[in-house]
């Protein structure tokens, strides 16, 4: 930036005789200067209320300098580029007088500067600011293509939502997005920025990056340093909203985030904002189970904190994620101030083991990334080697890569000068942007919300210590605990369903009308229970109970209960989540959801597409209830389902209606394959029907799975298809299908031929019949009789 035909920049800094200015601002800039990175031509004019001179000001950007680093250098020339422009925030006439240091600066270099206009003060002073800067002209650029205006503001960006959501609309009131830069600083930390390269420039381990290939991801922040002189401020916002909504989420984002469409900052912001939508609020019962909080002792006696806060300094929080990349991870966020030994900031990714276990069977081996930014920035790889010797015994190693040595660390400063850096230039990668600001207030609000509600209790901690975390651990249990779902009726598609979920590491818990059934399951893992309600005390709340009973009154009977029987709704508590994964005729399920809304139950349809070696294997899954209890029970879909295999449609009923016209649809095409080949078989060209099957396999315009089961039955029984009945069995979905047609007045006449085809085959059995039966019996198990 040495060169002087670029940019002038003029850096107003509001509330200038503050403590920001002290720690990061000044110390930031001066970095900038000693590295050559700071235009000649920036000045910064500081703008506060104290009746200080230019040299008041710069004695004290000295002071504050020279305090902070042992050795800051000559300072003469660094310290010209600062005036000073005395005023409240109130008083539109200094607002005029800065505009005329502005003109006047501009006049000298030729007529036009760029602005950065810093706002380091509380924001609740930010409208006042704002106001008068666009009444006194200074928000205007000087010139239109090529200069720049621009305001920085600091975190916290509101204090929840509804503020956050205010501010932005002042903000937005004033300046485009382009001209705002909100700084996280952590964006701005170089083992973060690293993680893009780590993730995105390597393809080593980014294909096992997701729900398949990680178990689980584990975020500290964790300080021996206190509140400091920041008691007034800090009581007023507590550990969770100081560092967890913006810098905790923001580590999870970039670790987690999926690669950006380029490098450029809009891609990058769209893809972290993206990632932390997917963030699910946590339910009030969730916060009570799943967050710790803690004070130190000695809190409340610090200066400007109220001497019966309650505020926090340690939390730790749980969560899962959602979306289809990670639905499921568990995530835990922590950070503490004044824990030792310390400090230790960083993210620890680790991986499934996805083979057969080759130890004693206690303990899988686990293999981790670890991001460390304190003590040292460093990314550490595990693994597990052979300890050399004679007996075969293995060892945890760690492949170490070190950023860089560590040099005097100023905190802030290295971050802050890259900010502001980015800033003069106009790259907005490193700062916050408003999509970003909620998703993380959404996600954050509940758990504040519960906490001030009394759902936690604020406990205490020793400081100095690592008591915090140890008790925090303990609150919340164990990590690693398996997931847990209870899946009912074991038949051809529920048995598949769970070995599946026993095969993706699931705790399954399964119940089936005739137990032996679900007893001859034990060996391969599953958990057996011999009635409902042993199923359901075998389950942690909240639960998830995955139905797989004929539609129908087995359906009602499993819910509601017979005779004296107590089903489901008598048996589950508030939250747990029943899915009716049967094909229920979609009319059904409002009225079932309906009885179990009274009880505070959720209720998700689910149509189940690709038999029982899909259930076994990876389904074909259309979802259909209430968004948020979908996203609580994404896991389970997700882990059900083939790659990309489910999606929800809002609306109970929607999921049972997706899958009833599927199948409706399936008829026509069923019918249509069973004619043609009829009409082959008919012919006098003595054709290979397993041949013509197999070539329309071959990137035909009707090459399906259909076929290809087509080309398997005739594979197993020959063109005469002898084993197989002529006429053809239903289920019901077809005839709804025609039925909900009819009432929303639309003709499906290939639809309802297949039907009727099916229903008059009984007196009339043919080839087509065979066909079509053959077809069910492939992909749906059923007989080759009807
Ligand atoms: C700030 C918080 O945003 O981040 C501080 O307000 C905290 O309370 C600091 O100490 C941590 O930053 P770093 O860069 O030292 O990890």
């Amino acid at each position: 930036m040495n060169d002087t035909s670029g940019p002038a920049t003029i850096l107003v800094v509001f509330g200038a005789t503050g403590d920001l200015m002290a720690r990061k601002i000044a110390p930031s800039l001066l970095h900038l200067d000693r590295q050559g990175l700071l235009h000649p031509r920036l000045r910064v004019i500081g703008f506060s209320r104290r009746p200080w001179s230019d040299a008041d000001f710069r004695d004290r950007v000295r002071d504050t300098l020279t305090e902070r680093h042992q050795d800051p250098g000559p300072l003469e020339a660094f310290l010209k580029r600062f005036t000073y422009r005395r005023g409240t925030f109130e008083d539109a006439t200094a607002y005029h007088a800065l505009a005329e240091d502005i003109g006047g600066i501009a006049t000298d270099w030729g007529g036009c500067v760029d602005k950065l206009f810093y706002l380091a003060v509380p924001p609740d002073n930010y409208e006042t600011i704002l106001g008068n800067l666009a009444a006194s002209g200074l928000t205007s650029v000087c010139n239109a293509e090529t200069g720049y205006t621009r305001v920085l503001i600091e975190k916290p960006f509101g204090h929840d939502v509804a503020s956050s959501k205010a501010l932005d609309e002042l903000l937005a009131s004033l300046f485009t997005e382009e001209q705002i830069y909100r700084i996280d600083h952590y964006l701005a930390k170089e083992m973060l920025q690293g993680i893009l390269a780590f993730r995105f420039h390597n393809d080593l381990l980014e294909s096992a990056w997701n729900r398949a290939g990680i178990e689980r991801i584990d975020i500290s922040l964790l300080e021996t340093i206190g509140v400091e002189k920041r008691g007034r401020f800090y009581d007023g916002v507590g550990a969770l909203r100081d560092v967890g909504q913006n810098h905790l989420l923001q580590m999870l984002a970039l670790v987690t985030m999926d690669q950006p469409r380029t490098l450029d900052a809009d891609d990058i912001r769209a893809a972290r904002a993206s990632l932390l939508e997917t963030l699910r609020p946590l339910l009030p019962h969730e916060v009570a189970r799943s967050s710790y909080r803690a004070q130190h002792e000695g809190y409340r006696g610090i200066e400007g904190v109220d001497p019966e806060s309650e505020t926090e300094t340690y939390f730790r929080l749980k969560t899962m994620m959602s979306g289809p990349r990670w639905a499921g991870v568990p995530v835990s966020f922590e950070s503490g101030k004044r824990i030792a030994p310390g400090p230790l900031k960083r993210i620890v990714v680790t991986f499934r083991h996805r083979q057969p276990c080759l130890c004693d069977g206690t303990t899988h081996l686990r293999n981790r990334v670890v991001f460390t930014l304190e003590p040292d920035d460093t990314v550490s790889i595990t693994f597990w080697a052979k300890q050399p010797g004679f007996d075969y015994e293995v060892e945890e190693r760690a492949f170490d890569f070190a950023l860089y040595e560590k040099r005097e660390k100023l905190q802030y400063v290295e971050e802050y000068a890259k900010l502001l850096y980015d800033a003069v230039r106009g790259d907005q990668t490193s700062f916050v942007s408003t999509d970003e600001v909620r998703a993380m207030w959404r996600f954050v609000d509940p758990v504040i919300e519960g906490w001030s509600d009394g759902a936690v209790p604020l406990e205490s901690y020793t400081p100095d210590t690592h008591e915090a975390v140890e008790r925090a651990r303990e609150a919340l249990g164990r990590t690693g605990t398996k997931p847990q779902v209870g899946v009912l009726g074991l038949g051809k598609m529920g048995a598949g369903i769970a070995r599946n979920l026993l095969d993706r590491g699931w705790e399954v818990v399964g119940w089936n009308r005739t137990t032996s059934v679900a007893r001859a399951m034990e060996p391969d893992g599953l958990t057996a229970a011999d009635s409902l309600e042993d199923c359901v005390a075998a389950l942690r709340p909240p639960r998830i109970v995955w139905l797989m009973v004929p539609a129908g009154n087995a359906v009602d009977g499993v819910l509601f209960g017979t005779g004296d029987a107590p089903g489901l709704a008598d048996l589950l508590e508030p939250d747990d989540i029943v899915i009716d994964g049967g094909n229920s005729r979609f009319t059904s399920d409002e009225p079932r959801a309906e009885r179990l809304r009274g009880r505070g139950i959720d209720f998700l349809d689910c149509g189940t597409s690709g038999g029982p070696s899909g259930a076994r294997n990876g389904a074909c899954l259309m979802i259909g209830g209430d968004r948020e209890a979908f996203e609580r029970a994404e896991a389970v879909f997700a882990d059900i389902a083939v790659q990309g295999g489910y999606r929800f449609f809002p609306g109970v009923g929607s999921g049972h209606f997706v899958k009833m016209v599927h199948n409706g649809i399936e008829y026509g095409m069923m019918q249509a394959i069973a004619e043609g080949f009829s009409l082959m078989r008919r012919s006098e060209r003595d054709l290979d029907l397993e041949a013509v099957a197999d070539v329309y396999q071959h990137a035909s315009v009707i090459e399906s799975r259909l076929v290809g089961w087509l080309a398997d039955a005739y594979a197993r029984h020959g063109d005469g298809l002898d084993p197989v009945s002529g006429s053809v069995g239903h289920t019901g979905e077809g005839a709804w299908t025609v039925e909900a047609a009819r009432l929303a007045g639309l003709d499906v006449p290939v639809i309802e031929a297949a039907l009727h085809f099916r229903l008059d085959s009984d007196d009339a059995p043919s080839y087509t019949g065979k066909v079509v039966q053959a077809l069910r019996n492939e992909f749906g198990g059923h007989g080759l009789g009807t």
